[in-house]
């Protein structure tokens, strides 16, 4: 059986599912707008960012957590973004070989895509989540009122992975979100809660098919692969890179004769209207396969990437990665 996600409930109701040892790890962002709905639980407050995705914070977090008495009958719940959230789940699998944990994710991102899955790791130099581990927390609770108080360019970031999973998986989800971008984009509470749980539906059933990415968790790669070539050298926030991924990835699939140019433009529209770039002078896929041989998903000389047969249906395709 999967992990319970309780989407719609609201932070209040958090206590009848986490255990009275609970020690809360939030940052300080999170901290200022909600820390209020926390009570006198015991709480590590980090400063917020990608830069605390490191062992040397791991370790600071391991000390606050003897520091505050924590022993193998703790419990952590990680309140916050994915960075929050990969933070958690790592010192909690490593905090006396593994202690049990939960998220209450803050994040359009984190809500719909970081917390899900079971993937847990920090950052080692450049390498994005190069340590970590494969372990699932005891629950989620996705209250959409901590959209709130997100920047409106968090919800665009958020919205990335969201036409991700509808263009990997669902015709029908692909166009309800076209339809309802303006309410989305004002946050009326129960269009975001239908988000949050259609995509949540989409990644869990192809997780739990393939926990540990031997082969259809793959297709949440979708975007990824050019995506993270982007981030790295351009700084751009995740779902910006991600949608510029998603864009590449199209004319890849549209060369091979797969994709119509139909489809790759009702993608491209559907990005837009979700507050993404349009990348006018965004480079041709082939000038980034070279710089994609780094990446630590390739395969000797190949490299495994996710491409569009129509809206809603994808294949997972080697391709080589020529010098
Ligand atoms: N483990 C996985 O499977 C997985 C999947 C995708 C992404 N990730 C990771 O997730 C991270 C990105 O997550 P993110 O986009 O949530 O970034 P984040 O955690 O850095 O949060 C973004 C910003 O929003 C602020 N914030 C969070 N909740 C808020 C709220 N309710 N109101 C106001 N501000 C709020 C944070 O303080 C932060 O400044 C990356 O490190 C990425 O590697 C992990």
């Amino acid at each position: 059986m999967g992990v319970p996600v309780h989407v719609g409930e609201q932070f209040a109701n958090i206590w009848s599912h986490a255990p009275q040892r609970t020690i809360i790890i939030t940052d300080a962002q999170v901290h200022a707008h909600w820390g209020h709905l926390f009570g006198e639980r015991p709480c590590i407050i980090l400063p917020a960012g990608e830069e605390q995705k490191s062992l040397a914070v791991v370790e600071q977090m391991v000390n606050t957590l003897l520091e505050l008495g924590a022993d193998r009958g703790s419990f952590l719940l990680g309140v916050g973004g994915g960075v929050v959230c990969d933070l958690t789940g790592f010192v909690a699998s490593v905090f006396m070989r593994g202690i049990p944990f939960a998220f209450a994710p803050s994040t359009l991102l984190a809500q719909v895509d970081a917390s899900i899955g079971g993937k847990n790791g920090v950052n080692t130099g450049p390498f994005k989540n190069m340590i970590g581990v494969f372990r699932q927390p005891e629950f989620i609770l996705n209250d959409p009122d901590f959209l709130q108080t997100l920047p409106e360019s968090e919800i665009s970031n958020g919205l990335a992975e969201c036409i991700k999973h509808a263009c990997i998986r669902s015709r029908d989800y692909f166009g309800w979100i076209g339809a309802q971008m303006g309410p989305i984009r004002e946050r009326r509470a129960d269009v975001l809660e239908f988000l949050i749980l259609e995509s949540v539906r989409i990644k869990c059933a192809i997780v739990e098919a393939d926990p540990l990415e031997r082969d259809q968790r793959r297709l949440l790669n979708y975007g990824h692969t050019f995506g993270h070539v982007l981030e790295k050298r351009h700084g751009w926030p995740h779902g910006v890179a991600v949608s510029a991924g998603i864009r590449l990835v199209n004319r890849m699939a549209l060369d091979r004769g797969l994709l119509t140019t139909e489809e790759e433009q009702r993608i491209n529209g559907l990005l837009l209207s979700a507050g993404l770039p349009e990348f006018e002078d965004l480079q041709h896929y082939s000038e980034l396969l070279l710089l994609v041989r780094s990446d630590k998903k390739k395969e000797g000389d190949h490299m495994a990437f996710v491409l569009l047969q129509s809206i809603g249906n994808a294949v997972i395709e080697r391709i080589a990665l020529h010098d």
